[in-house]
């Protein structure tokens, strides 16, 4: 079969697929609500407490020590006077997006599990990263890593054999995932989760870090998140928290992803790699944390 027609057969299914057709609905109006100037506090919890797992959950986060305030966060209002509202914006949808997604069939899959523990390590290192760098995505970076790899994530989940192909050949091959992928699938995961994106109608940015992250080609709009995003995801991929990417040696200050912030970001050249790579394991077991946190009735 010719690679096209294999690509666009492969779109063509992820837009078949029921569960792919839209956001869950708390995260699509959310978004909707931080678009619209005129939006209120109480519009946005209002918006959250029509879904009472989704709020236990928010708060849950939000009484974490991965925020560290002292006193209880009882009430979506409260979470959003102590985070403001686009931090609780971004951490509703990227709460409301793990949740769909790793649900019950999901857990029992082996390769879902790494790929959550990826690519929640990925979000809380893209957030560890932008502060060190006094960067402030307001928590959009921490969404951005959870989902940078969500074409990969239907992949694992809706084509678990073929994405079997994908390993062996990463494998048996040294290539980098985006090779095989192309190979088996007819698309990688930047271009499937471009497609989710657009379904999905995704904030310019978001879609960014999902269909660019592998490349950062020049038109990227979002370049410094996405490029975070990416140095996080490169750090997970080699130190612990890997999604069999297929990377035999990294030399960070090489990375394309590297060299677009520093331009962007000369504080880059400032941060001490070492001392972050040795710090890493602190920030995987956050995101073991932020997993549990979700996971628990
Ligand atoms: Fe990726
Ligand atoms: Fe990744």
């Amino acid at each position: 079969m010719h690679v096209d027609n294999l690509s666009m057969d492969f779109i063509r299914k992820l837009e078949n697929i029921q569960e792919l057709a839209t956001l869950p609905t708390v995260a699509f109006r959310i978004l909707e609500l931080v678009e619209d100037p005129k939006a209120t506090m109480d519009d946005i919890s209002q918006a959250v407490e029509t879904d009472p797992s989704l709020t236990v959950k928010i708060l849950r986060v939000a009484n974490s020590p991965l925020y560290g305030f002292r006193t209880e966060i009882s009430s979506v209002r409260q979470a959003i006077i102590s985070l403001g509202l686009n931090r609780i914006s971004n951490i509703v949808v990227g709460v409301a997006l793990f949740t769909k997604f790793f649900n019950t069939s999901a857990r029992q899959n082996v390769h879902m599990r790494e790929f959550w523990r990826h690519s929640t390590s990925t979000g809380i290192v893209a957030k560890s990263l932008a502060r060190r760098l006094k960067i402030s995505f307001n928590e959009r970076e921490f969404v951005g890593g959870l989902i940078h790899d969500i074409g990969k994530m239907v992949m694992i989940q809706y084509f678990p054999e073929q994405y079997d192909a994908v390993l062996s050949i990463i494998r048996e091959r040294q290539v980098r995932d985006v090779v095989a992928e192309r190979e088996v699938f007819g698309v990688d995961h930047n271009v499937a989760g471009r497609a989710l994106a657009k379904m999905w109608q995704l904030p310019a940015d978001l879609t960014d870090v999902i269909a660019s992250h592998s490349t950062l080609p020049e038109l990227s709009n979002a370049r410094d998140i996405t490029a975070v995003v990416r140095i996080a995801d490169l750090l997970c991929e080699m130190w612990g928290a890997s999604s069999e990417e297929g990377i035999l040696e990294l030399e960070l200050e090489r990375e394309r992803a590297w060299n677009v912030l520093a331009n962007i970001r000369p504080e880059l050249q400032d941060l001490d790699v070492e001392v972050f790579t040795f710090e890493l394991e602190q920030e995987f077991k956050k995101a073991e944390l932020f997993i549990n946190l979700m996971l628990g009735d």
